[in-house]
């Protein structure tokens, strides 16, 4: 019997995925599985079905990634995708510094864009892209994975329950040990630890925090906080010493709308001594939790000891042994591919995605804001950002 289920191909062109977050996160574990899975099932029985297209500068490489992948189209001329009619999504996860260029040119081409974050190096360039979306009428979305994380999900589930009272304040942990690649070689790319060529860590993931205390806080009215360049000379991909123009440790206060005082540590300069790569604890005066990246424990109240500071005496309260777990009780996929598939479904309904070129914007101040703060030794407030 023929298939009667009413069916729409979006194709996507994919430019940056010979990157990291282009291959792993958008290519091979969000595309090609909704891809081989034969598509995106809608609530009205639609079913969305996906094509890429890959896009770069290397054609031995897109070539090779085609064959390894079983896909069919790929090229190294972006601006001949980008004015093809047939390509309805254009993806970025180019090096941030190429990326407000191309997406701004998509738009105007009319295509649907879904990018990495962030949007651009400046607020001025994120806030025109953000501009000429809205005006192009198309659909646009930024990566906010974070908050499609399990660990995550269950915090917020916390938040929207009342678990936690009072919110007092967010505690954040992020960072590992980035080799200088003398040695062993570097686990990340060597321009994230160049500011000519668009690297650093708060403006890689102060965008990041902006949505992560939006989505669980609300908005953030001020920021206080110290860069630092804690490794001053690194190793490239060559094997060339360079040196590190580019922050690598972030310190950073930010004052919350809800009146909570969240303080995030980033750092490619530190050893982990955390359950996962990132945490963040909320405290409230019914309860705290604290969750990772897939985790999430937490402690009511009526749960909650009383420790009394001796030095004297060793430890006998099991801190850890304290906590609760916080149940899934639901199946929680990837999560750049949960917001893909929300995106994917925005683009063919036509509703606006959760997470557009203004959210990015404002990631983009945050992190323009944070730089200004460690630069002048003081606290910033943040203005609304508005078109
Ligand atoms: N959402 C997240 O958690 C997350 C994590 C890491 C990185 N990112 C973002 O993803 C983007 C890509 O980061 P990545 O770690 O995959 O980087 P990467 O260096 O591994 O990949 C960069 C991609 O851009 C391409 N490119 C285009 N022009 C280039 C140029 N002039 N120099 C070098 N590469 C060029 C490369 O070929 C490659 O495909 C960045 O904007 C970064 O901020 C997001």
């Amino acid at each position: 019997m023929p298939d009667s289920t009413p069916q729409r191909t979006l194709r996507i062109a994919m430019n940056g995925v010979t990157g990291r977050m282009g291959y792993r996160q958008h290519l091979v574990r969000s595309i090609l599985p909704i891809r081989d899975s034969g598509g995106l099932l809608l609530p009205d029985g639609t079913r969305i079905r996906v094509e890429p297209i890959l896009v770069g500068r290397n054609t031995a490489k897109l070539a090779e990634l085609a064959e390894r992948h079983g896909i069919a189209e790929w090229s190294t001329d972006a601006a001949a995708v980008i004015a093809d009619p047939s390509i309805d999504i254009y993806f970025d996860a180019q090096v941030t510094s190429r990326r407000a260029e191309a997406l701004a040119a998509a738009v105007k081409a009319g295509k649907h864009v879904f990018t990495e974050k962030p949007t651009a190096e400046t607020l001025t360039e994120a806030v025109e892209l953000a501009r000429v979306a809205a005006n192009a009428g198309v659909t646009a979305g930024v990566v906010h994975d974070k908050l499609y994380l399990p660990g995550l999900v269950k915090l917020r589930r916390l938040v929207d329950e009342g678990f936690f009272g009072r919110i007092l304040s967010l505690r954040g942990e992020f960072g590992y040990w980035v080799f200088e690649g003398d040695g062993q070689p570097a686990q990340r790319p060597s321009w994230n630890y160049r500011a000519e060529d668009g690297g650093g860590i708060v403006v890689d993931m102060f965008c990041h925090w902006n949505y992560v205390l939006e989505g669980l806080l609300g908005k953030v009215e001020a920021v206080t906080a110290r860069a630092a360049t804690h490794i001053p000379t690194r190793w490239d991909e060559q094997g060339k010493p360079y040196p590190a123009t580019a922050d690598d440790a972030a310190y950073g206060i930010f004052e919350m709308e809800n009146g909570a005082i969240a303080q995030i540590n980033s750092s490619w300069a530190v050893r982990v001594y955390r359950d996962e790569l990132v945490e963040f604890q909320i405290d409230g005066t019914h309860g705290s939790a604290v969750a990772g990246l897939r985790k999430c424990v937490a402690q009511h109240r009526s749960h909650t000891p009383k420790p009394v500071w001796n030095p004297d005496l060793p430890v006998t309260e099991p801190f850890r042994d304290q906590w609760l777990d916080v149940p899934a009780n639901a199946e929680l996929d990837n999560g750049f591919k949960l917001q893909w598939e929300e995106f994917l479904t925005d683009v063919v309904t036509g509703r606006p995605h959760r997470y557009g070129m203004l959210s990015a914007a404002r990631g983009v101040q945050l992190a323009e804001l944070g730089l200004r703060s460690s630069a002048e030794g003081r606290r910033i407030e943040i203005p609304e950002v508005t078109l």
